[in-house]
């Protein structure tokens, strides 16, 4: 399958509320990192409303829904596959859901959604969701049962965790990454041939996102930490820029 040259950067902006929150004020402002980064080139804006509310708040999900709308950009809203949430997504109408695994004790979503062991509560939100005109994604472990359960559920869309990839080349462990590499192009390939379209996200960098934009079945990254983190050294359009670059080369050189 060749490569769709163009692959969508979705950006998270959930660490500008965590430094927001830091102070327990209003500043910076996730709505105005948002817009910074849609100018800058980001395809999108992914945003995660916890239970627990560490970053993102019900009131800045709402007004990046009406930025979005504004400036006709989708929103990605995450959230957690329980009902408190999904009548708060069903109120704001996003563009797209991914619902993700959620453990309080957690510093970030530190695996894939069990779409097999949890069908019979992520269907029902699923539906729901889809029918209000949100397109439905599952934050999944590129595993074939976790693929086929994810289509089962009725998601439009499984983004692959991209998380233990990224550790293990932090880690030097460039065997393990390369096996995970592979699980994760055959993950797409599956899903690509059950109709579902394939994005990626979670610890991505300019040091390892060459090879996952790569992959031809890929439509979307959705990134965050790395590319906040750097706003803060090299600035956010820059960052942005530069994880474009990356991004449309992989492209390239895989076309
Ligand atoms: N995609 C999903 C589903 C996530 O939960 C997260 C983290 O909130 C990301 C992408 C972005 O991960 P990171 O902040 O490590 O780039």
């Amino acid at each position: 399958m060749l490569p769709q040259k163009y692959l969508r950067l979705g950006v998270n902006i959930d660490h500008v509320a965590t430094l927001r929150n830091a102070r327990g004020g209003l500043h910076p402002d996730p709505v105005d990192a948002a817009r910074l980064a849609i100018k800058a080139g980001a395809d999108g804006i992914t945003a995660h409303l916890r239970e627990d509310r560490r970053h993102i708040n019900d009131a800045d999900m709402k007004r990046l829904q009406a930025l979005c709308l504004e400036l006709g950009k989708p929103l990605n809203f995450e959230m957690a596959g329980v009902e408190e949430m999904a009548e708060i997504a069903l109120a704001i109408k996003p563009h797209a859901v991914c619902l993700v695994p959620e453990k309080r004790t957690e510093r970030t979503t530190e695996g894939g959604l069990d779409a097999a062991n949890l069908h019979n509560q992520i269907t029902p939100i699923a539906r729901a969701l889809a029918e209000n005109g949100s397109r439905v994604s599952l934050f999944i472990e590129a595993v074939p049962h976790q693929i086929s359960a994810s289509k089962s559920c009725g998601a439009q869309v499984v983004e692959f965790h991209t998380g233990a990839y990224a550790h293990a080349l932090d880690m030097g462990d460039t065997d393990k990454a390369e096996a995970l590499l592979d699980a994760m192009r055959a993950g797409a390939r599956q899903a690509d041939k059950l109709g579902l379209e394939v994005h990626y996200g979670h610890g991505l960098t300019f040091d390892n996102v060459t090879a996952i934009a790569a992959i031809p079945e890929a439509k979307e990254l959705n990134i965050g930490h790395f590319i906040i983190g750097e706003a803060i050294t090299m600035g956010l359009r820059p960052a942005i820029e530069e994880m474009r670059r990356l991004m449309d080369a992989a492209r390239e050189i895989a076309s």
